[in-house]
C-alpha cells in the first residue's frame, strides 16, 4: 500500500514560458524557476508542475514534443534541470512533469521516419491512411478545427492529427509505442521525478476502424468526440502505463480528463483500481465554455462539483483547480475583475481550495490575475487562437465580433509573463518578453501583494497553511449546504470531531446566510476575506458581496450533518 502523500499535496502548476526569464531572451527558462523556488516554498506549496519542457519547435509551445529526453534549448540544459530537481528537494518540494504522449511534433525523429517510406518500420507509430475519392480518410475535426488529417506528398497519404497539423497522433494500437513511452516514463522515473500530469490522457485510443461521424454533409470536418474520447479500451493504455511504469515508484499521476463524467471518475482514480492518483474533470469548465458570457451559475457549479465530491468520497480522489494554461483567468470568467478583484478571487480561491481533494494553483492565479487586454487581432499568439480566427474569418463573421469573442475565451489570457514587480517587464525580463505583459502589472504584482496583508496572495498563503494543519481540510467528508441559494456556496468538512463550514458569496451582491444545523461563533471564524462584522444572530447573519468566511464548528453538536 502507498502512502499516497500526494493527497496532502498543493500544486503549483507552472508555465516556464511565462514564469523567469534569466538571460533576457524574453523566454522564461529553467534557471528563473530556479530563482523564484524560495517564493513558491514561501507560499507553501508542495509539487510543482512543470508544463512540458521537453524539446520541441513550439508550434504549440512545448505540448508538440520532439524530443522526450531532451531539455527545450530556450528552457536550459538537462544540467539546469538536475540542478532545479535537487533545489527543490532540498526545499521538501516535488516536481511532476507533463507527458505529452497521444502525439508528438512532426519533427520528432520517430515522425520523420514513420513519413520517410510506407514500408518504413516506424510506418505504423502514427495512424496514416489512404485518403477517399480526394478527400481525407474521414469527415473528423481537430479539436483545434480544421480537418483532423493532413496529406502528406511524399507517401501519398494522411495522418491524423486530434491538435494541430504538427502534432501527429501516436498510433497505441501498436504494442512498439505502448513500450517505448512506458520506457521513456521509467527513464524520468529514474531520474527521480516525482510523477506526472498525463496530457490528453482520454484521446488515446480512437474508435475502431475510425469511421465517419455519421448523418454530417460530406466532406466536411465535424467535431468527433465520439470517436476519439474516452472510448471503450482506453484504459487498457492507462493500465499498461501503470503497469510497466508509474507502479514501479511512489509517484502522482494526473490524468488530464475531457470527457469523463463523475459516475465513471471511480474507474480511473479508484483506490481499488491502482490506476491514476487523479484526475483533472472537465465539467466545470464546460459550465462556462458552453455559455462563457453568462456569468456563473452558481447552483449549476454547485450540482457540478458536489457530484464529484460524493462520487469519490471514500473510493478515490479529487484534483480541485479553476485555472490552468488553456483559461482565461477565473476572475474574468467567474469574478468581478472590474469591481471586485480581490473579493472575487479569494471568494472563488475558498470555494475549490477547500474541499477534498488535492488542490492546483495555476501561475499567478494567487495574485488574483485578471484577464489581459489585446488590441488587435494579431496580438493573438495561441495556435489554437489562430486556427479559430482563421475559422471564424472564413464563416464570414465580422472582424469586431471576432475580435470580442477571442478577448473572452483565448488561452493568451492566462500566459502573459509572471508580474513580479513593478519594475521595468514586471522584473520576468530584462528583454522583451515572449507574450506582452498584463498591462495591470503595476498594481498586480507578487512584491506589492507579499506587502500586503489583505492581498489575495496572503489569502493563499494562509489557506494553504490552513489546510497543512488541518487534516479535516484534507481528508474531511464534504456535505453541501444550501444546495437551492443562487448566491452563496457553503459546505462542511468533517472528520472525527472535527469540522469546517466554508461560506462563500460568490456573487456582486450582498447575500443573507442562514443555516439552522450548528451554532457559527465569531470567535470561531479563522478565515476571511473581509474584515467580519458583529453577528446579528449566530445562524443567520450579512455577507457583502463576494465575502467568505470559514468557520470551526463541532459536527458533535450538530444534527445537520452526515
Ligand atoms: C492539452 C493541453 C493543451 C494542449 C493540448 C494538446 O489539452 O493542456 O495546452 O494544447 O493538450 O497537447
Ligand atoms: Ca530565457
Amino acid at each position: 500500500m502507498k502512502n499516497k502523500w500526494w493527497r496532502e499535496a498543493v500544486v503549483y502548476q507552472l508555465y516556464p514560458r511565462s514564469f523567469m526569464d534569466t538571460n533576457g531572451d524574453g523566454i522564461g527558462d529553467l534557471p528563473g524557476v530556479l530563482a523564484r523556488l524560495d517564493y513558491l516554498q514561501w507560499l507553501g506549496i508542495t509539487v510543482i508542475w512543470l508544463c512540458p519542457i521537453f524539446r520541441s519547435p513550439n508550434d504549440d509551445n512545448g505540448y508538440d514534443i520532439s524530443d522526450y529526453q531532451a531539455i527545450m534549448d530556450e528552457f536550459g540544459t538537462m544540467a539546469d534541470f538536475d540542478r532545479l530537481m535537487a533545489e527543490t528537494r532540498r526545499r521538501g518540494m516535488r516536481i511532476i512533469l507533463d507527458l505529452v504522449v497521444n502525439h508528438t511534433s512532426d519533427e520528432h525523429p520517430w515522425f520523420v521516419e514513420s513519413r520517410s517510406a510506407r514500408d518504413n518500420s516506424k510506418r505504423d507509430w502514427y495512424v496514416w491512411r489512404d485518403g477517399k475519392e480526394g478527400h481525407p480518410p474521414n469527415n473528423w475535426e481537430s479539436i483545434f478545427r480544421g480537418p483532423a488529417w493532413q496529406y502528406d506528398a511524399a507517401t501519398g497519404q494522411y495522418f491524423l492529427h486530434l491538435f494541430t497539423a504538427r502534432q501527429p497522433d501516436l498510433n497505441w494500437e501498436n504494442p512498439d509505442v505502448r513500450s517505448a513511452i512506458c520506457d521513456m516514463v521509467r527513464w524520468w522515473m529514474d531520474k527521480g521525478v516525482d510523477g506526472f500530469r498525463i496530457d490528453a490522457i482520454t484521446h488515446m485510443k480512437k474508435a475502431p476502424g475510425l469511421p465517419d461521424v455519421p448523418g454530417a454533409p460530406p466532406h466536411r470536418p465535424v467535431p468527433a468526440y465520439d470517436f476519439h474520447m474516452n472510448v471503450d479500451g482506453v484504459l487498457d493504455y492507462v493500465d499498461q502505463m501503470a503497469r510497466d511504469a508509474f507502479d514501479h515508484g511512489d509517484i502522482m499521476t494526473v490524468g488530464e480528463a475531457n470527457g469523463i463524467s463523475a459516475h465513471q471518475a471511480e474507474t480511473w482514480v479508484g483506490d481499488t483500481r491502482g490506476r491514476l492518483s487523479m484526475i483533472l474533470q472537465f465539467e466545470h469548465w464546460h459550465l462556462w465554455s458552453g455559455n462563457p458570457r453568462a456569468g456563473l451559475d452558481v447552483r449549476r457549479l454547485k450540482t457540478i462539483l458536489s457530484r464529484w465530491q460524493r462520487e469519490l468520497d471514500g473510493r478515490g480522489w479529487n484534483a480541485l483547480y479553476l485555472e490552468n494554461h488553456d483559461l482565461p483567468r477565473v476572475v474574468s470568467r467567474w469574478g468581478d475583475s472590474q469591481h471586485h478583484r480581490s473579493a472575487s478571487a479569494t471568494a472563488l480561491a475558498a470555494m475549490y481550495f477547500l474541499m477534498q481533494g488535492t488542490p492546483f494553483i495555476y501561475q499567478g492565479q494567487e495574485l488574483g490575475m485578471a484577464n489581459t487586454v489585446f488590441h488587435s487581432l494579431a496580438d493573438f499568439d495561441d495556435v489554437f487562437a489562430k486556427h479559430r480566427i482563421a475559422e471564424m474569418r472564413a464563416s464570414g463573421m465580422d472582424e469586431a465580433a471576432i475580435f470580442d469573442e477571442m478577448a473572452l475565451t483565448a488561452r493568451d489570457n492566462s500566459r502573459t509573463p509572471m508580474p513580479w514587480d513593478d519594475s521595468h517587464n514586471a522584473g520576468f525580463s530584462t528583454g522583451r518578453p515572449w507574450l506582452p505583459l498584463n498591462p495591470d502589472y503595476p498594481e498586480v504584482n507578487v512584491a506589492q501583494q507579499q506587502r500586503d496583508p489583505h492581498s489575495v496572495l496572503n489569502f493563499y498563503r494562509s489557506m494553504i497553511a490552513l489546510r497543512a494543519a488541518e487534516p479535516a481540510l484534507v481528508h474531511g467528508h464534504y456535505t453541501l449546504l444550501l444546495r437551492d441559494n443562487p448566491q452563496i456556496y457553503a459546505y462542511t468538512r468533517v472528520l472525527g470531531d472535527d469540522g469546517f463550514v466554508v461560506i462563500c458569496n460568490l456573487s456582486a451582491r450582498p447575500a443573507r446566510y442562514r443555516h439552522a444545523g450548528f451554532t457559527l461563533r465569531r470567535a470561531d471564524c479563522i478565515l476571511a476575506n473581509m474584515k467580519v462584522a458583529s453577528h446579528d444572530d449566530l445562524m443567520s447573519f450579512a455577507l457583502s458581496e463576494y465575502e467568505v468566511r470559514v468557520y470551526r464548528i463541532s459536527p458533535q453538536g450538530s444534527d445537520n450533518l452526515n
